[in-house]
């Protein structure tokens, strides 16, 4: 049966290039799935205080964690700050796990794309992220790796789909791949 997969993206900005590349995998990417690729709003999410799981939650919060809890599977596209992951993700990370032993990313696969406009496809952020998701109990996907750089080069003008047909081939066998791991879990 089709899982409903949560594509979290790391950067707020307008113009993302990480946005962009969310939003090509579920326009065209991953139409040869069976699951479903959602993006999952993060910039809405005040800062999470801990205070919030013993006098509530703002209301952003709660509905939050009722939409991670209803999703199987996520696919982090993020860029690089500063070598890490942008703040805005890891406050996301934070906010859906707790209250403490009611995470709702507990046992839940995942994936990671890094995406940069440099060189290094975001190697950093990519990894420090899965020091994250290993004390979350989220099996991440291990291959194939993906440190997307030089992404404006790989982007059409409009941003809406891949220059070269490689680049989409790489995309589709890592959403297969992606698919297949999940059904292991
Ligand atoms: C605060 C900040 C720190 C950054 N640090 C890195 C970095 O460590 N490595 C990197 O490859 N790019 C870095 N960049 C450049 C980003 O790759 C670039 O801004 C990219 O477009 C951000 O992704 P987005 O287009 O999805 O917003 C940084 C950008 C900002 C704003």
């Amino acid at each position: 049966m089709g899982k409903k997969i949560g594509l979290i993206v790391g950067s707020l900005r307008k113009e993302s290039f990480n946005k962009k590349v969310a939003h090509i995998i579920m326009s065209t990417i991953a139409d040869d799935s069976e699951n479903t690729y959602q993006i999952i709003e993060i910039g809405q999410l005040p800062f999470y205080n801990q205070d919030f799981d013993t006098e509530g939650a703002p209301s952003t919060v709660d509905d939050f964690r009722v939409e991670v809890a209803q999703h199987d599977a996520f696919m982090f596209i993020t860029p690089e700050y500063n070598r890490s992951i942008p703040g805005v993700l890891k406050n996301a990370l934070d906010v859906a796990s707790r209250p403490y032993g009611k995470s709702v990313w507990n046992g839940k696969p995942a994936a990671i794309v890094s995406v940069s406009i440099g060189a290094i496809g975001g190697f950093g952020a990519n990894h420090h992220l899965r020091q994250c998701l290993t004390f979350l109990n989220m099996p991440a996907l291990q291959q194939p790796e993906m440190y997307i750089g030089n992404i404006t080069q790989l982007l059409s003008e409009d941003g809406t789909s891949f220059k070269e047909q490689q680049t989409v081939d790489h995309f589709k066998k890592f959403i297969q791949a992606f698919d297949g791991w999940i059904e292991k879990f």
